[in-house]
């Protein structure tokens, strides 16, 4: 078996004898193959990386010349390495082409026999009784509370307002900073939330919280559009509030706002009083009380005269014949201040913003007496709306 002789002699006779000598041994135990694993043999003394020939004359014959000795090496190095490929190669070829040659003829008929076969001892596994009564799939509906929050939608949509939503997860800035609730501003306890854990290391206007208001977008809303504008967002919203027969950590909010030239208090009252009337039908009558946002400047709290009872006074209104239903206001032009760059000049545009609770006006709707209802998903209560 040939092994790579150390090079003493780095004259051209010598090295060509070396060469001669290499060569007449790679064809003489190429000729010893006769299966595919003796190639393989074959080709790892010759090629592995590791300890292969080729690789022992890199190391041996190369490395070791002298400088001038190194192109002349060089050059013959060349030559063997294509010749031992050439050799390992070629043999390679020779299998794979009778491996060709015993292929069978037409493959794909093969291929089809088989699948045939599978599917035929699919069909056996799994045969089904068509003359069974199919699986009726239940047809989901608007959830109560979306149904009223959409109707309530398309009254503003035909006064022209388009919609817009925000996220739930908000920042410390546009839910309270940018709305004009100051830091450690009283207020904002009326508006106690979920805080994300953690936070500490970020400045206060960049912490998260759950919204407590869709109150936000309004000013999201500024931020993406010039004036003028109108548009409702509907939207979920928490707050700390232990859940009873009103109450629950997590409702749903509509916001209203319209900025222009000119808006007025008696655009808002316009406004709303004819949403109640197109929502809740055309009797009901709306109430104006003052009240107390930071956002908005002056308040109001607006309640509708009784839809049970007319206004004569009931157990639902509590004997007082009104039902408080929404915050509204002035935009206060501090709000303005935060998007001013964006055409928001408090001394050019005004405008008015209400926010409603989108399950208060479910529950009147419908003539639900507990908000628990909408969210615990007893399906026999959720489809009688549908
Ligand atoms: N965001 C207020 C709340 O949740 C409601 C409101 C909205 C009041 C818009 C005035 C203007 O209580």
């Amino acid at each position: 078996m040939y092994t790579v002789p150390k090079l003493g002699d780095y004259s051209l006779a010598a090295l060509d004898a070396a060469v001669r000598e290499l060569l007449s041994a790679l064809e003489s135990e190429s000729k010893t193959i006769t299966s595919e694993a003796d190639w393989k043999v074959f080709r790892d003394r010759w090629m592995s990386r590791k300890h292969g020939v080729l690789t022992q004359l890199r190391d041996n014959w190369l490395k070791n010349a002298p400088p001038h000795a190194k192109k002349d090496v060089g050059l013959r190095f060349n030559h063997l390495q294509a010749q031992v490929q050439q050799f390992v190669f070629g043999y390679a070829m020779s299998f794979v082409s009778k491996r060709i040659r015993d292929f069978p003829a037409d493959p794909g008929k093969t291929l089809k026999l088989i699948k045939a076969e599978e599917a035929e001892a699919r069909l056996k596994k799994d045969r089904l009784d068509i003359t069974l009564p199919g699986i009726r799939r239940p047809i989901g509906a608007e959830h109560p509370v979306i149904k009223a929050q959409n109707e309530m939608v398309g009254v503003f949509k035909a006064m022209g307002y388009s919609v817009s939503e925000g996220p739930e997860i908000e920042t410390d800035y546009y839910n309270f900073e940018a709305l004009n609730f100051p830091p450690n501003h009283p207020a904002r306890d009326t508006q106690d939330t979920l805080f994300i854990a953690g936070q500490q290391a970020k400045p206060l206007r960049e912490r998260l919280l759950l919204r407590t208001h869709t109150s936000p977008v309004q000013i999201r809303t500024m931020e993406r559009l010039a004036p003028p504008i109108r548009v409702v967002i509907p939207g979920k919203v928490h707050r700390n509030d232990a859940p009873d027969a009103s109450h629950s950590p997590m409702f749903h909010q509509i916001e209203g706002l319209a900025v222009d030239t000119n808006i007025t208090f008696c655009d808002l009252k316009g406004t709303l009083d004819h949403a109640m009337k197109a929502f809740f039908g055309s009797s009901v009558k709306t109430r104006f009380q003052p009240s107390f946002f930071p956002f908005t400047e002056p308040s109001a709290e607006v309640a509708i005269s009784c839809i049970f009872c007319g206004g004569k006074g009931c157990r639902t209104c509590k004997q007082g014949g009104w039902i408080e239903l929404l915050g509204c206001g002035m935009v206060d032009p501090n709000v303005f201040e935060f998007v001013r760059a964006n055409g928001y000049d408090p001394a050019k545009v005004s405008g008015f913003a209400f926010g409603m609770g989108a399950d208060r006006i479910a529950l009147l709707k419908y003539g639900v007496d507990d908000i628990q209802l909408f969210f615990q998903g007893d399906v026999r209560f959720l489809e009688q709306f549908a």
